[in-house]
């Protein structure tokens, strides 16, 4: 397959679930990586076009995490794990056939297409020594058990994981599913983000060294992303705003400025609403959003 109008639609649609769209570059990524089974020039192409970004920012990210494949890995990628426990327990060996069982080459050219890698420690040391065919887990197995994992993947047939109990699916469908693009909540990360980017506050709500307004989230990267990304799940449309949202305008209502106005207007989607409107009343606790996804759903 090649990046076609639709992959550049699944690819804007993820970078809506974040306030920041350079967020999006890893799910995007396994986005292309679904397409075209590796990331291609034209999928790096795309995530640099629709992000914003250049095409070497695209390039740093793609090569520098050993998820995305700068080669077409086929239908499965079967990853050895070479750290001490496993090598110890015979993966060193595993790895080596697997090489030389594909002429010497990391891709074997025949058959379904399989890739193998060796991998860093997979976490289930206890297991060792541990083998992944397209993330799902296998160990421990022995050196024959091994060979047969490759010659299934190989004919297209991977047994199921003596871990999961799963049976791999391939690699891009797999890829489709990192991306999340299928997660079935993409109203709720975008409404989720909405609201991130709404909650943004002026530097001087956080510094005191300036009262220049942050006017759109991009233009200061500070606080966002990873650990700090807020969870806003179970904060469905038109449900009262989240803590942090009601202590912010809270705080800048107390300024008297225009800002407070702004926000609440942003944070409650309603042009007309004023700080009033999301503040709880003097005598009610803040409103504390369920993290049960019934009470959400009943809510909106
Ligand atoms: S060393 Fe192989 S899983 Fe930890």
């Amino acid at each position: 397959m090649a990046i076609t109008e639709t992959t550049r639609e699944e690819a804007q649609a993820l970078a809506l679930r974040y306030p920041v769209a350079r967020a999006a570059l890893l799910p995007i990524l396994h986005l292309v990586q679904s397409v075209d089974g590796y990331v291609s020039d034209e999928g790096m192409a795309l995530a640099a076009e629709v992000l914003g970004l250049t095409r070497a920012e695209v390039g740093a990210v793609a090569t520098f995490y050993t998820m995305y494949k700068r080669e077409p890995v086929g239908n499965y990628l079967l990853s050895v794990c070479t750290n001490p426990t496993c090598k110890i327990a015979g993966a060193q060996a595993i790895y080596e056939a697997y090489v030389e069982a594909c002429g010497g080459r990391h891709v074997d050219p025949d058959g379904a297409g399989v890739m193998v890698e060796h991998a860093e420690c997979l976490g289930i040391c206890d297991a060792a020594p541990v083998v992944q065919i397209n993330y799902e887990m296998y160990g421990p197995v022995t050196h024959d058990e091994a060979m047969g994992l490759l010659n299934a993947a190989k004919a297209g047939e991977p047994p199921a994981s003596n871990r999961s109990g799963h049976v791999p699916a391939t690699f891009t469908a797999v890829e489709r599913e990192f991306s999340g693009i299928d997660d079935g909540v993409h109203d709720q990360l975008v409404e989720a983000a909405r609201l991130q980017a709404a909650a943004a506050v002026p530097p001087a709500y956080r510094t005191g060294e300036t009262d220049l307004p942050v006017t759109h989230p991009g233009g200061d990267p500070s606080g966002h992303g990873g650990a700090a990304f807020r969870a806003a799940f179970d904060t469905p449309p038109g449900s009262p705003p989240a803590p942090q949202e009601q202590e912010v305008v809270e705080e800048l209502a107390a300024t008297g400025t225009d800002t407070a106005q702004e926000l609440a207007q942003q944070v409650t989607g309603d042009d007309a609403a004023t700080p009033d409107a999301v503040l709880p009343a003097a005598d009610q606790p803040p409103v504390v959003p369920s993290s049960d996804p019934d009470d959400a759903t009943e809510e909106a």
